[in-house]
């Protein structure tokens, strides 16, 4: 594999293995020294072209902690603020000698014009595209949802997972279903219908229009957020009636198995899609997630630029 375009790509074997390879690597962070020498000499570009806290600093950490030279690329502060085009940019990066490219960026499909282009021999990682994908967002939370019901290790089946809020805008909601399903776990999406995507009755996973029916029947779930900035219209009347009706609140926690656990790729919007307090809650594993995104990103990096020996 030289890519990692879409949660799709992967099957069942290289999906477990990167999960896999992130337990190993993750002894790594345990140590005083985080360090492994295993992409020294590599270069990792960081271009992301749409706002991040989270996915680009846990992508710098995981290549830093593989020993790779990381370069930070932001579309503010850059040419492409002066109208680049991605090809020139990506032609840039290619005489700069860069090993892999982890690229976000607001258009669908951008990840995949520049691994399918010849402007650039390097890996391309999405680090989410739109409102497409966001494949290693998918595998940390399998990572997370693995560790806590699956004992770190096996296959997800037997497990239901619960992914409710902004379907249609979410890159994470898409990558997470195909990824959950390829790992053996049931999924329902929960949303508003004006918050689900057209063709969603062909994904793999059912579709609820009631969160409170879905709650008690779930080990996981994962709560998005209210994508605002890509909404050019009206999809509910208001914020208040949106966290009445979808929101996670502690009385909805009530309903969920007790060793169910609540996930949410951040940033949280406190009071909208979930409330202070289970934000807060000991079995929200919101902050576990960030922690396991290092893990499961120095994986993918070492498997695509390093190769399948030994973790050392
Ligand atoms: C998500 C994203 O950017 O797609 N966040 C993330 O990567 N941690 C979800 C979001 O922005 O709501």
């Amino acid at each position: 594999m030289q890519h990692l375009l879409s949660a799709a790509d992967l099957s069942t074997e290289e999906a477990v293995l990167i999960l896999d390879t992130a337990a190993q690597l993750a002894e790594v962070t345990d140590r005083s020294v985080k360090k492994l020498p295993t992409l020294r000499g590599r270069t990792v570009v960081n271009l992301f072209f749409e706002d991040s806290t989270r996915t680009r600093i846990s992508f710098e950490v995981a290549a830093k902690r593989l020993s790779a030279d990381v370069i930070n690329f932001a579309a503010k502060g850059s040419s492409l603020s002066k109208g680049e085009s991605l090809k020139d940019t990506a032609l840039t990066l290619e005489a700069m000698g860069a090993d892999a490219v982890v690229i976000r960026h607001g258009a669908s499909g951008a990840p995949h014009r520049l691994a399918a282009s010849s402007w650039t021999g390097c890996s391309v990682i999405n680090a989410g595209d739109g409102t497409h994908e966001h494949p290693t967002q998918a595998l940390l939370d399998a990572y997370t949802i693995r560790r806590h019901l699956a004992g770190g290790t096996g296959d997800l089946s037997g497990l239901s997972v619960a992914i409710v809020g902004d379907i249609l805008h979410s890159r994470v909601a898409r990558s997470n279903v195909l990824l959950l399903k390829t790992l053996g776990a049931s999924v329902t999406v929960v949303a508003p219908p004006t918050l689900l995507p057209y063709g969603v009755d062909s994904w793999p996973c059912s579709v609820s229009y009631d969160i409170d029916s879905v709650l008690p029947q779930v080990d996981a779930v994962m709560m998005l957020r209210v994508q605002a900035e890509r909404m050019q219209a009206a999809f509910f009347p208001s914020a208040l009636e949106y966290s009445r009706l979808y929101g996670l609140d502690s009385d909805r926690f009530t309903l969920l198995p007790d060793h169910a656990i609540v996930l949410h790729p951040g940033p949280m919007n406190r009071g909208m899609e979930i409330s202070a307090d289970v934000a807060d809650e000991t079995r929200s594993v919101i902050v576990e997630q960030v922690a396991n995104g290092v893990s499961v990103r120095m994986a993918v990096l070492y498997l695509l630029l390093g190769g399948m020996a030994e973790v050392e």
